[in-house]
């Protein structure tokens, strides 16, 4: 399973321990950026992510910035990407059980490293459930 992230400035220090997390749990990990802290723009790294999700170099994504809107507005500009902002482990759950998100977008700003890790695993270990759901991600791209 290769995974890639990608964050601004506001998700910096969280992609560095997550990284960390994930690859200490055998994931492989892609880094997308950025790579200081330093003030940036989410579009320069949501982009590249997104591509390499849609043309599979990486299975899946996972992107920070301070509120999560701005990475899944840019993230979701691209067809093959279903990019879910989750806050929480229940919501991490479902964006993958019912909307099979392939980048998990959290909100740096607003939630705790735990509540990354947290959200990251049950996103990572829950499965689409199919049915119903696949009918309705199948009308969610734009002709
Ligand atoms: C950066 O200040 C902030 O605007 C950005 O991290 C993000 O929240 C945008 O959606």
């Amino acid at each position: 399973m290769k995974i890639g992230i990608c964050s601004d400035h506001a998700g910096f220090e969280y992609k560095g321990r997550l990284i960390q997390y994930l690859e200490d749990k055998g994931y492989e990990v892609k880094d997308f950026g950025t790579r200081s802290a330093d003030s940036m723009d989410y579009p320069d790294v949501a982009h590249p992510l997104a591509e390499a999700v849609g043309n599979g170099t990486v299975d899946l994504g996972i992107a920070m910035c301070g509120t999560g809107n701005g990475m899944a507005m840019t993230l979701n500009k691209h067809r093959d990407i279903r990019a879910g902002l989750a806050w929480n482990t229940e919501i991490g759950e479902l964006v993958k059980k019912h909307n099979n998100a392939n980048i998990l977008v959290m909100p740096a700003r607003f939630i705790t490293f735990d509540e990354v890790t947290g959200i990251t695993d049950i996103w990572l270990n829950t499965a689409f459930e199919g049915g119903r759901h696949q009918r309705r991600i199948d009308k969610i791209p734009v002709k």
